[in-house]
């Protein structure tokens, strides 16, 4: 039994530690296992070698992806794929393992159903953006490294007594910004997934000021439908001068060793996929609910749709 293997998309910490679970476990069960440089594109390009348990050892703890990715416009067609597919069969790959966002799954997805290739998704992507699973693989780090940025970045703002905008990433998914949102303690979130009004932002800000505060923190999700420079601006000219700062993290998110919880969901569900492959499973995402590791046929977990999760919403809205 052949597997092959491969990233694609944005890189999330966290993608080396399932690469290993994967490559350790098929090794452990007795399948060979193939590493596919630079997602769906290397595929294309027939660009692969034979993984070694050697291959993937001291990288648990690494950022980035060893076996590089890329965002791939040749695969969102049937006549990529099939190109691809000539390139999985010369190799004599019977497995098709996927860790990816969205996109890089609706690629698997479609593979199997023109050619029958049994296809295994794993969630990575830092923007917690499938419904099928609780968490994604890379979304702690990241949260985590939005935190320390908000810590570091609440120093400075109270120190000037400036209002902070700080734009997280997470593309139309709210997430990264309403956990790091709500352990920063930040004092309003923007997310894309539920409409504000500045008016109410505004009088939230001035009635802190009223009681003593001089600095405020607004953790804003890069998808929300105002940009960080429009929402300053407008802040500025509402607040009577108020200094308004805008800091844009960007790819720090992106990178990064990996918290415990994403090495851990890397393994459990790297662990998980290998299993599913010798159950004969003919194609499968997997994730986590709860602390239980699930798996739904492709177009099950694709079909899905996020709860947004309101409950995290309705404390941010006591605590705020
Ligand atoms: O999907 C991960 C992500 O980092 C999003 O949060 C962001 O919107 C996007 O990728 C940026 O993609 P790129 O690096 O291709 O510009």
């Amino acid at each position: 039994m052949r597997v092959g293997i491969l990233t694609s998309g944005g890189d999330a910490p966290g993608m080396n530690a399932c690469v290993r679970a994967v490559v350790r476990g098929c090794i452990y069960y007795g399948m060979e296992v193939i590493g596919i440089h630079q997602g769906y594109e290397g595929l294309l390009n027939d660009d692969m070698e034979m993984l070694q348990t050697s291959s993937v050892a001291d990288i648990i703890h690494r950022g980035g992806t060893i076996l590089q990715t890329a965002r791939c416009a040749r695969f969102e067609n049937d006549e990529g794929i099939l190109d691809a597919y000539e390139n999985l069969r010369k190799h004599g790959i019977e497995a098709l393992v996927v860790i990816g966002g969205d996109g890089t799954m609706r690629g698997a997805l479609r593979l199997h159903e023109l050619t029958r290739m049994r296809v295994f998704g794993l969630p990575g992507t830092i923007d917690n953006d499938l419904a099928y699973t609780d968490f994604t693989i890379g979304f702690d780090t990241s949260v985590n490294t939005a935190l320390n940025a908000i810590g570091n970045i609440r120093d400075t703002s109270s120190s000037h007594g400036r209002t902070t905008i700080i734009e997280v990433m997470g593309r139309d998914c709210g997430d990264i910004a309403l956990h790091a949102g709500l352990a920063g303690g930040a004092e309003t979130i923007i997310i894309p997934e539920r409409p504000f009004d500045l008016d109410d932002i505004v009088k939230k800000l001035q009635a802190g000021r009223a009681r003593g505060k001089r600095h405020s923190i607004i953790v804003k999700a890069e998808g929300a439908a105002i940009s960080s420079a429009d929402l300053a601006a407008v802040l500025t000219e509402r607040m009577g001068g108020v200094e308004v700062k805008v800091v844009i993290l960007g790819y720090i998110q992106r990178g990064g060793s990996p918290t415990a919880r994403d090495r851990i969901l890397a393994s459990r569900t790297g662990v998980r996929c290998v299993e599913l492959i010798r159950e004969g499973v003919s194609n499968a995402a997997i994730g986590i609910k709860g602390d239980t590791i699930v798996d739904y046929p492709l177009s099950v977990a694709l079909a899905m749709e996020k709860d947004s999760h309101l409950e995290y919403q309705r404390i941010c809205d006591i605590l705020l």
